[in-house]
C-alpha cells in the first residue's frame, strides 16, 4: 500500500516507525514530517501551506490507497472530507466524527444521549453564567471543572476546588486568546479516581481495543506543577482491574456506536477515551479525543512490537 502519514510530533514518528515494519507497505510519504522521521518515509514535496483540497488532488494523483492523520485539527478541519470526496480512504474521522474532540459541548450531549458514565454537566453561554453555574456547583460538590468547548491545545480547562481557581479559570477563559474555543463553556462535576486513557480502532462499527495508557501530565516532579500534554507515559496500567477492557467497550464504546450511528455519523479511526477510574463507581468518561494519544502512541507502539 501507499501510504500518506499527516503530522510532525513524536506521535507521528512511532507510527510511522510502525508502518514501515508492515509488509503491506509499499511506500511511506509524509506531510510535513519531521527529520527524525526522515529515514522512515518520503517528504510530500509540496508546500505545507497547501490546503487538504490540494493534498487530496496530490494523493489521488500519486494513487495514495490509505491515508493517516496522526494530530487531530487536520480531522476537525476536514482532511477526511477532502480525501474520501477523492475517494481515498481515511483512517480518522470525517468533520462530524471529529466534533467528538472538537466540541466539548458535542461530546457531553452524545454521552448524555448514549447513556455513557460521565460527571454532570451545563453549558455556560457566557462569562456571568459561567460564574454563577460554577460557584453553584463549588457550593454544592466541592468542585467544579471549567472546559472551553472547542480545541485549546490542553490549555482549556480548570478543575477548581476554590472560589478563586473558579476565578482565575475565568480570567483565563474569557480574557486571553482562549475566547473562540471558550464561546461556551462545559461546567461540570469533579471526577474522583485514578486517571488512565483507552485506546482502540475504529472501522465498520467494529472496535478493536489497542489497550489502557496513563501519561504523566504535570510539569514538575511529584506530580506537582501545571498542566501538560503528556510528557512521558506508562503502558500496561497494572492497576486496573482483569475486565477493564470489556468493561469500556461495554458501557462506552458501543453506546457511543450506536449514538453515532443514530444520528448519521460515520466513525473510522482512533478513539482515544479518556477516563476517571473510580474504585466503586469504575469508568467514567474525561474526554473523547479522535486519534491516538501523544506521548502514548510511543510506548503503545513499542509494547505491542516487544517480542
Ligand atoms: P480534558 O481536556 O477534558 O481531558 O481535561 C484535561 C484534564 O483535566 C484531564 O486529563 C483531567 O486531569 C482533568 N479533568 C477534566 N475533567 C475533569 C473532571 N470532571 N474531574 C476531574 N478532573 C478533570
Ligand atoms: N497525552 C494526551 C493527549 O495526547 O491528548
Amino acid at each position: 500500500m501507499r501510504v500518506l502519514l499527516v503530522g510532525k510530533g513524536g506521535r507521528e514518528h512511532a507510527i510511522a516507525w510502525k508502518i514501515s515494519k508492515s509488509s503491506n507497505l509499499t511506500e511511506l510519504f509524509l506531510w510535513p514530517g519531521n527529520p527524525a522521521m526522515s529515514s522512515l518515509g518520503s517528504p510530500v514535496g509540496i508546500d505545507k501551506a497547501f490546503s487538504h483540497h490540494d493534498l487530496a488532488i496530490w494523493a489521488k494523483k500519486e494513487n495514495i490507497d490509505l491515508v493517516i492523520s496522526g494530530p487531530e485539527a487536520p480531522l476537525s478541519e476536514g482532511l477526511a472530507d477532502d480525501m474520501f470526496a477523492h475517494g481515498i480512504p481515511v483512517f480518522g474521522p470525517k468533520k462530524s466524527g471529529a466534533m467528538l474532540e472538537s466540541s466539548k459541548v458535542f461530546a457531553k450531549e452524545v454521552m448524555q444521549a448514549a447513556g455513557i458514565p460521565t460527571a454532570a454537566s451545563h453549558v455556560a453561554r457566557s462569562e456571568a453564567e459561567c460564574r454563577s453555574m460554577s460557584m453553584a456547583l463549588l457550593k454544592d460538590t466541592g468542585g467544579a471543572v471549567l472546559k472551553a468547548s472547542g480545541l485549546a491545545a490542553g490549555k482549556g480547562v480548570f478543575v477548581c476546588v476554590t472560589s478563586d481557581d473558579i476565578e482565575e479559570g475565568l480570567k483565563h477563559l474569557y480574557h486571553s486568546d482562549m475566547k473562540s474555543a471558550a464561546e461556551k463553556v462545559v461546567v461540570e462535576e469533579v471526577l474522583h479516581g485514578r486517571e488512565c486513557s483507552y485506546f482502540t480502532f475504529i472501522g465498520s462499527q467494529v472496535s478493536r481495543g489497542l489497550g489502557f495508557a496513563v501519561d504523566y501530565k504535570r510539569l514538575h516532579d511529584n506530580d506537582q506543577g501545571p498542566n501538560t500534554g503528556g510528557m512521558g507515559s506508562y503502558t500496561p496500567v497494572k492497576w486496573l482491574p482483569k475486565n477493564a477492557m470489556d468493561l469500556v467497550e461495554k458501557v462506552v464504546v458501543a453506546p457511543l456506536l450506536t449514538e453515532l450511528r443514530r444520528r448519521d455519523i460515520p466513525y473510522i479511526g482512533c478513539l482515544y477515551v479518556g477516563l476517571m477510574w473510580h474504585p466503586k463507581k469504575g469508568p467514567q468518561v474525561v474526554e473523547f479525543n479522535v486519534r491516538l494519544g501523544d506521548p502514548e502512541a510511543q510506548i503503545l507502539a513499542v509494547y505491542d512490537d516487544r517480542d
